[in-house]
């Protein structure tokens, strides 16, 4: 409960922002639910709640032990008939998910991984049809120097701040990050166009875990306070990760 609680106030701004810009499609589509791909949507935490929204959805995904989960998990929430998950990565997109097969492709913490992320743009171009919708949620750099120095860690927020994939040192985890500017250029490059660009986990990765779960009401008043920052652009530049809607 703790967990999900926490989890929800991470990605409630990123699952808002979708379901109006699907909405926004589901206008233009008579037949109601549309056709959703989620590149490296592993155990479906995307993907299910859309499926439970009416909307079909391919999660196409490397692990297989992630597909696994997502099939039990749209069990346990009766949407298996919406969900389909393949095994696969970013470099097979077009031939695994059909091009011009869906109304929005999501792409959420994955960019980071892939071996090649203006072939993965491509790649998720090619399957959007007309006017269709592109959720991508990547790391930022900016928020790793942040925390990496509030850490103690001074030297490598300084490496992270002039590594070209943002990274803080050999040891980093995360293949690389993004900054606004780099991401909208990459973005623009394989023929999309930005319509918006949010701050997710300004704060939600600063204010301590256990305040957030014991205190009565601070896990709503920090989805608010997300909420209210996360289109300025002072706080957007140090939020944990971009959210971009773009169409093609
Ligand atoms: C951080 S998780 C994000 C999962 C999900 N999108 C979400 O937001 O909850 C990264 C996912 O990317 C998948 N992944 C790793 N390499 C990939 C690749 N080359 N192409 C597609 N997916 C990949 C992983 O298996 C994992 O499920």
């Amino acid at each position: 409960m703790v967990d999900r609680r926490r989890r929800s106030v991470r990605t409630a701004l990123v699952a808002e922002a979708l379901r109006v810009a699907l909405a926004g499609r589901v206008r233009t589509d008579p037949s109601g639910g549309l056709d959703i791909v989620d590149l490296g949507g592993g155990t479906g935490g995307f993907a299910v709640p859309l499926a439970a929204d009416g909307h079909r959805v391919t999660v196409v995904d490397p692990s297989p032990d992630a597909l696994a989960s997502l099939e039990r998990r749209a069990r346990d929430e009766g949407v298996s008939e919406l969900v389909r998950g393949i095994q696969g990565d970013a470099g097979e997109l077009p031939g695994l998910a059909g091009k011009a097969s869906a109304d929005a492709v999501l792409c959420h913490g994955v960019l980071e991984v892939v071996d090649d992320p203006a072939q993965a743009l491509l790649a998720m171009g090619s399957v959007l049809r007309e006017g269709g919708v592109l959720s991508l949620l990547v790391a930022q750099r900016n928020a790793v120097v942040l925390a990496r120095a509030l850490a103690g860690h001074l030297s490598e927020a300084r490496v992270a701040l002039q590594d070209p994939d943002g990274r803080w040192g050999t040891n980093d985890p995360m293949p690389r990050r993004f900054d606004e500017a780099g991401i909208t250029t990459q973005l623009a490059e394989a023929g999309f166009l930005v319509h918006t660009i949010h701050g997710v986990r300004t704060f939600a990765d600063l204010v301590p875990a256990a305040f957030v779960d014991s205190e009565p009401g601070a896990a709503e008043s920090l989805a608010d306070l997300e909420r209210a920052a996360s289109e300025h652009p002072a706080f957007r530049a140090i939020a944990t990760q971009l959210h971009i809607l773009a169409t093609r």
